[in-house]
């Protein structure tokens, strides 16, 4: 009698398999890379010194931005680019909302290079919830000030679905995490500034404390703080958590080597929690030097993300622009006059066509 009893529960088994391992194998939406250099010259406590900007504008005297990411898009198969720009620089040094016209069409000759590629293009402000040193709606500008500027920026692009507003970069240091979701609630981008704005349909991503670590999303707060930040119908649709995470000893993003996959402490805490809650995420920044170790553990990582793919949309390197070819995280291409040539990191590991696991070459 035990015998057909334990081939009912194989058969059943085998079933459950092939149901996950259908999940596993759809693809991420999206990999790409930042194009940086717009937010040359920001520090960590909010302050952006204008004159270190090195725009990866080729018009603007600076390297081939679009050269890059055309060369990305044509021959890696990325399809989203983050394009990091310190608020300073939008409003020429002012703590306002309001846009210089000259530093915005600026920055807007890198976006409509990114958008020229057909790829999805993030506005990221690099500001890490401050302004100068104090932080928005917390002793810093005003969560007025930050839904003006906002409006601003989601007013000019309404109409391009393939810009994503980044509404901030890594939070840190937060003493009221209650606080700033409020401030990005307020935004109103997220209830109906955004959408007052006329921008519709875009991708709004939401950034936790501790410099957005994927690590510590969960366990420190960000998830159940950002979890009350909603559409004006009470609807999650295109709100996406924003989530950081390096692969080297102290999470920091500086050292060559990686030492981890991140997979047991952070990205499986974060599935969970997404899919329980509902939510999704993006992981706009990951890397690590060009060595044996990060193209080993990054393509874990990226392998994992995959099989994770209902609640995390891709993943992006940190990075190309106008960084030296010599930068400990450099994903910078090299035109060698016929073509690009990749850094070890990307053309082993986070290429989609190398790793065969982003929608837009499978
Ligand atoms: C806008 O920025 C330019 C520099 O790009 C500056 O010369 C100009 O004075 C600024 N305009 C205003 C109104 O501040
Ligand atoms: C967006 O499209 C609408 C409808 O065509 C148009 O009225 C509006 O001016 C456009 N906005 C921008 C910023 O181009
Ligand atoms: C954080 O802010 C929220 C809402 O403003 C408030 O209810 C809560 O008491 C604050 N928490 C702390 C620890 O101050
Ligand atoms: C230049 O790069 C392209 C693309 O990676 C490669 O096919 C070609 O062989 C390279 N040429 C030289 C001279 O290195
Ligand atoms: C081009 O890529 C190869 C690996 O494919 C690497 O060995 C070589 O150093 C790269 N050349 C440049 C100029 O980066």
């Amino acid at each position: 009698m035990a015998i057909p009893f334990l081939y009912s529960f194989v058969a059943t088994v085998s079933t459950m398999t092939v149901a996950v391992n259908a999940q596993v194998f759809a693809p991420l939406q999206f990999a790409g890379v930042n194009i940086a250099g717009f937010d040359f010259g920001c520090g960590t406590d909010g302050t952006c010194v204008i004159s270190e900007t090195v725009p990866p504008v080729y018009q603007l005297s600076g390297v081939d931005g679009l050269g890059q990411m055309q060369h990305f898009v044509n021959d890696d198969g990325y399809n989203v680019f983050r394009l990091p720009v310190g608020w300073q620089y939008l409003t020429y040094n002012q703590p306002t909302g309001v846009l210089n016209e000259t530093q915005f069409s600026n920055y807007n000759m890198l976006v409509s290079d990114c958008l020229s590629t057909g790829a999805h293009c993030e506005i990221d402000i690099h500001n890490y919830a401050r302004y100068d040193g104090e932080i928005i709606g917390q002793g810093g500008p005003t969560n007025e000030v930050f839904a003006e500027l906002w409006y601003n920026i989601a007013s000019y692009w309404q109409n391009e679905t393939n810009v994503i507003f980044g509404v901030m970069n890594e939070p840190h240091d937060i003493p009221n995490i209650t606080t700033w979701a409020e401030s990005v609630f307020q935004l109103k981008i997220i209830s109906s500034l955004f959408r007052e704005a006329g921008a519709t349909t875009q991708m709004i991503l939401l950034p936790g404390n501790d410099y957005t670590s994927a690590e510590t999303f969960v366990s420190g707060g960000s998830a159940e703080a950002l979890a009350m930040v909603t559409n004006p119908d009470g609807t999650f649709t295109n709100l996406i958590m924003d989530v950081h995470k390096y692969l080297d000893y102290d999470n920091s993003g500086t050292n060559a080597a990686c030492v981890t996959n991140n997979i047991d402490d952070s990205w499986y805490p974060l599935a969970t929690w997404l899919r329980a809650n509902g939510r999704q995420a993006l992981n706009t920044e990951t890397g690590g030097g060009d060595v044996d170790s990060c193209v080993g553990y990054i393509s874990q990582q990226i392998g994992y993300q995959a099989a994770q793919s209902d609640v995390i949309l891709g993943y992006l390197g940190w990075s190309a622009g106008s960084f030296a070819t010599d930068y400990v995280l450099s994903e910078v291409p090299i035109y060698n006059g016929t073509g690009w040539n990749d850094t070890l990191l990307v053309s082993m590991a986070m290429s989609p066509m190398t790793n065969m696991l982003v929608a837009s070459v499978v």
